[in-house]
């Protein structure tokens, strides 16, 4: 039996499927009729309850179709009735409108119910109205095709990967951050739980990565960390009061002015400087606190250069280990990392990176998320934000989020805070997301043209068919 148009209710397209057809949640179905088409996604299926015009509908089809096959006895009679009862309903949001072939805006339209056309869409179809760009990135398949997203799409954007516990989310963002290194892109990652550092004996990215341990290769001498960063820290990880900051910075000028500008230079330096005996304390304390850390040294020689994984050149990935930090030593590092990659930025030093960010609540402090989606995404700082807890990452990230890519979601909640980001409907999300198989996501966002498409995330393999091994346009522009 063809797929028929049964009812529009509200935004929902109703559409009557035979048991057998094979369609399911997540799928895209194109109803047309003359010049104009639109693309539904299937969201939900159910049984057929018959009433009147929907049955009259349906033993029409179903009538033809055994007159047509010549048989019309009791046998056949009975396989009509059995056949009524295994139909089903296919729910479905309209995504895309076309007329005379071009994708337009949204349109009202009642296609006719005796005339329009409903077919099932291939994959090549959705593909062709998905925006493109040369470097793709293999993420897995979908209705059994491959499936390839482009890494421009991630390319000054905003993106998260959420879902439940064990869902495959980390998976997916080295999934993406492969695709990413291979294709130039010079990308951080703060990782927490010692997921990365494979990487690192990867034969096809392990000469494009550095593995970063704070307080062993990677440290600082105050004059490479830089007045910035260090107030940075001293007033937002470590809470320093305003007058102590400003006679921290006087301090500072006068051991650069000397050439002497080192730890322990400070604390001899703070001990008969002239000030408040609260203010002395509280450089103490802060100074005794940032030594404590093992992230600063006093020997120039032993500094790290941010600028090193720059160095490399066609792109390279600097993963930052989390694992064995106190909360405290991972506040400071991150506070030290950002603030040096943006002032980097700001003075063109450095092209833009991706930031993959694992659990970010757990080190990044308040004020840095809005900075980080609005300064620092314009200065070239493009965050990948990967959680299971979709409530941990700030409100205000959210409206500006472009691309999310979600697994198994059963709270109602997480799924409204996705679909005020992603412009679906709640109800048809929370139906295709709680529907989702293990290892399976659904795709949302610019990186689909907004037509969310479920995905078979596959392993984590390189697929280098089709990779144009140019450098993004911005790292290009900042190199001539
Ligand atoms: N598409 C896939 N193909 C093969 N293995 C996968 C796939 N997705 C996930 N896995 C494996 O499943 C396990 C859990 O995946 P992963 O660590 O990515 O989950 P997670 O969502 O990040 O979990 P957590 O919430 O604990 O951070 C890992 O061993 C990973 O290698
Ligand atoms: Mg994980």
């Amino acid at each position: 039996m063809k797929l028929k148009l049964l009812s529009k209710d509200s935004g929902d397209f109703l559409i009557l499927a035979s048991s057998s057809e094979d369609v399911h949640i997540g799928d895209y179905l194109l109803v047309s009729e003359k010049e104009r088409a639109a693309l539904l996604q299937v969201y939900d299926e159910r049984y057929l309850d018959l009433e009147g015009i929907e049955e009259e509908l349906l033993r029409e089809e179903l009538v033809q179709e055994e007159i047509n096959g010549s048989s019309y006895g009791s046998a056949s009679l009975r396989s009509v009735i059995t056949r009524i009862h295994d139909m089903r309903v296919l729910v479905c949001k309209p995504r895309s409108f076309f007329s005379s072939g071009e994708r337009g805006v949204f349109s009202y339209w009642l296609p006719s119910r005796s005339s329009s056309r409903i077919t099932k869409v291939d994959f090549e179809t959705i593909s062709q109205n998905i925006k493109s760009g040369t470097r793709k990135i293999y993420i897995g398949k979908v209705a059994g095709k491959d499936f390839s997203i482009f890494a421009e799409s991630l390319d000054g954007k905003i993106t998260l990967i959420t879902g439940k516990k064990e869902s495959g989310k980390s998976h997916l963002a080295k999934i993406l951050l492969k695709g990413l290194t291979l294709h130039g892109a010079y990308s951080f990652v703060f990782d927490l739980n010692e997921e990365y550092s494979f990487f690192c004996s990867d034969p096809e990215v392990s000469h494009k990565t550095l593995k970063l341990l704070p307080g062993r290769n990677l440290r600082f001498s105050l004059s490479s960390a830089g007045l910035r960063a260090v107030s940075s820290i001293l007033a937002h990880s470590l809470e320093m009061p305003g007058t102590s900051l400003r006679e921290f910075t006087k301090i500072w000028d006068y051991l650069e002015r000397s050439g002497r500008l080192t730890l322990s230079n400070f604390l001899e330096t703070v001990e008969r400087w002239r000030c408040n005996e609260f203010v002395r304390d509280a450089l103490f304390s802060r100074i005794n606190t940032l030594m404590s850390t093992g992230l600063f040294t006093d020997i120039e020689k032993e500094s790290y250069d941010l600028n090193e994984p720059f160095k490399r050149a066609g792109g390279c990935t600097a993963i930052l280990s989390l694992t064995q930090t106190s909360p405290l030593t991972r506040k400071v590092i991150v506070e030290l990392i950002l603030s040096k990659l943006t002032e980097m930025l700001e003075k063109k030093e450095i092209p833009p990176v991706f930031l993959f960010a694992e659990e970010a609540h757990l080190y990044l402090r308040e004020t840095y998320w809005e900075d980080l989606i609005t300064r620092m995404r314009h200065f070239g700082v493009f965050t990948i934000f990967i959680t299971n807890q979709p409530d941990s990452i700030d409100k205000k990230i959210y409206r500006q989020i472009d691309n999310i890519f979600v697994y198994h979601l059963s709270n109602d909640s997480d799924i409204n805070l996705i679909s005020q980001s992603s412009a679906v409907d709640f109800e048809s999300l929370t139906s295709i997301i709680k529907a989702l198989q293990p290892r399976t996501c659904l795709v949302l966002g610019s990186v689909v043209s907004n037509l969310p498409v479920v995905v078979e995330v596959g392993e984590l393999v390189a697929k280098e068919t089709g990779i144009t091994r140019l450098f993004f346009r911005q790292i290009d522009s900042l190199k001539t």
